[in-house]
């Protein structure tokens, strides 16, 4: 049987970036099927020949790896386009002639919908309404299956996240809905799970007796560059935190799910969304942080007027057993100092010090931090005797680094992971219907309160740590942001 995989918006930047070069990636690795074809769809009126360009292109600036001309020439023989636009039912019917003359027979089907979100609901119902995601492969057999992966944002509030899983779910069944959220596709993401529940000696460690806080921290050194009109309209809250930021808060705080399985995985995510403490509209502002970086007004495509946050620090308290008084804090932003993406536990102070320290000093309690981009790994902050005095502590770092206990460029792409699991039909690194809805009700009432102006618009020097309201917002509670994968 063949496998076809179809990229709505083949023309643009991410089908460019990634995905291509995911796929060009599992082709090397002989993880594609043997018998399958890539479709690139869009308005763009190119060739077959426009879109195997491009994909080299991509694959030349953008993938890891090195290739031959053979390699690359029969990978894009199995490329081919076709120019039509997504709210046209006769552009699908199209589409189905096309998919019946290469598939020859039953195919599975990987449909890829890479366009701008306002597309994606009549994308789905054309799909359905030109027969292309029926899954007739009669009861009880799982082939051919039809899977639609979906990109972000997925809505962008809870109403519209409502909305559209409604308007896909009249022609899907969740099981054949992959919406995706490339955080989930790291590998450094998904070792948080193995740190927790693949060692015994954490688990005792992970609660309200022993973590003083959390942090989780995704900093990124770029501007807005291209991408200036789509970022405008969002901004950090909704670029980052629905998705990626509160992905990490879920892997980093949910239960341990009873087996390796997605729905047993998805569903502690879930619970564990559930039991964050909601902001009140009337009380974001000394619970958030919102901040645009000097000089965002004169990037090209942004309005001067914008009020759009480039930096959101957020702190949730999670109302259960495990974590009742924990604050989490969670920040994120543009022009940074760095790109940096690390989860820090901070553990309390030891109960006694029997140590003769300086009168009113204290010891640097324990770090725990998960580097997870760019330089991967495990660091924990501990403390150690200074030799040759009688007892005198220094702080010190016993790290774990992917680049000395693994084979270099072994980390493959996030896009590249997710693809493969989509093709293998594992949804576990994929966002559930439920989970995008309840993502979207912890934020709308900060979005709701920082567009009505209950909490004021800080600004800081691109290539600082943020704004100065942001180290404010730790220092009211007596503590500091941390960057545990800087030593
Ligand atoms: C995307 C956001 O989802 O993630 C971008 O839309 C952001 O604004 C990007 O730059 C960050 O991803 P990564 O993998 O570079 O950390």
């Amino acid at each position: 049987m063949s496998t076809s995989v179809i990229i709505f918006g083949a023309s643009g930047d991410l089908s460019q970036r990634k995905l291509l070069p995911g796929l060009f990636s599992l082709y090397r690795k002989g993880r594609l099927p043997d018998d399958f074809h890539i479709i690139g769809f869009a308005t763009r009126s190119w060739s077959d020949e426009d879109l195997r360009r491009a994909g080299r292109a991509g694959v030349e600036q953008f993938a890891d790896f090195s290739f031959n001309d053979a390699e690359w020439d029969a990978f894009a023989a199995r490329l081919s386009y076709l120019s039509g636009d997504f709210t046209d039912p006769a552009a699908f019917a199209a589409l189905g002639e096309a998919l019946t003359a290469l598939e020859a027979g039953p195919a599975d089907r990987l449909f890829y919908l890479a366009t701008p979100p306002r597309f994606y609901a009549d994308i789905v119902t054309n799909l359905g309404a030109a027969g292309l995601v029926a899954e007739d492969g009669g009861a009880g057999s799982s082939r051919p299956w039809r899977r639609v992966i979906i990109e972000k944002p997925f809505g962008d509030d809870e109403a519209s996240a409502r909305a559209l899983n409604q308007s896909i779910h009249q022609v899907l069944d969740e099981s054949q809905i992959y919406r995706i959220d490339h955080y989930l596709g790291k590998e450094t993401v998904q070792n948080i799970l193995v740190t927790r529940f693949a060692n015994a000696i954490y688990e005792p460690l992970w609660n309200r007796n022993i973590v003083d806080h959390v942090q989780i921290t995704v900093a990124e050194s770029v501007g807005v560059g291209s991408r200036a009109k789509y970022y405008d309209g969002v901004g950090a809250l909704r670029d980052m935190f629905q998705n990626h930021i509160l992905q990490l808060l879920s892997l980093v705080a949910m239960e341990p799910p009873a087996s390796f399985d997605a729905e047993a995985q998805r569903e502690e995510k879930v619970k564990l969304l559930r039991a964050i403490r909601p902001i009140h509209q009337d009380d974001v502002a000394p619970h958030t942080v919102r901040a645009q970086y000097r000089g965002y007004l004169d990037e090209p495509g942004i309005d001067p007027a914008s009020q759009t946050e480039t930096y959101a620090a957020i702190r949730f308290y999670i109302d259960n057993w495990r974590w009742q008084g924990v604050p989490f804090y969670l920040r994120s932003g543009k022009q940074l100092a760095a790109k940096a993406s690390e989860i820090t536990i901070q553990f309390k102070q030891p109960p006694h010090l029997m140590f003769p320290l300086p009168a009113g000093a204290e010891i640097a309690p324990n770090v725990l931090t998960l580097c997870l981009q760019p330089d991967e790994g495990i660091h924990l902050r501990t403390q150690a005797k200074v030799p040759d005095t009688v007892a005198d502590l220094h702080t010190v770092n016993l790290a774990f680094h992917y680049r000395d206990s693994f084979q270099a460029n072994s980390i493959p792409e996030a896009y590249e992971r997710l693809l493969l699991d989509a093709l293998q039909g594992d949804a576990s690194l994929f966002t559930r219907g439920d989970r995008a809805e309840l993502a979207w009700r912890l934020l709308d009432p900060i979005l709701n309160a920082w567009r009505a102006g209950k909490a004021p618009l800080a600004s800081y020097e691109p290539g600082s740590w943020g704004p100065a309201e942001a180290d404010e917002l730790l220092a009211r509670d007596g503590r500091a942001w941390l960057h545990g994968c800087a030593h």
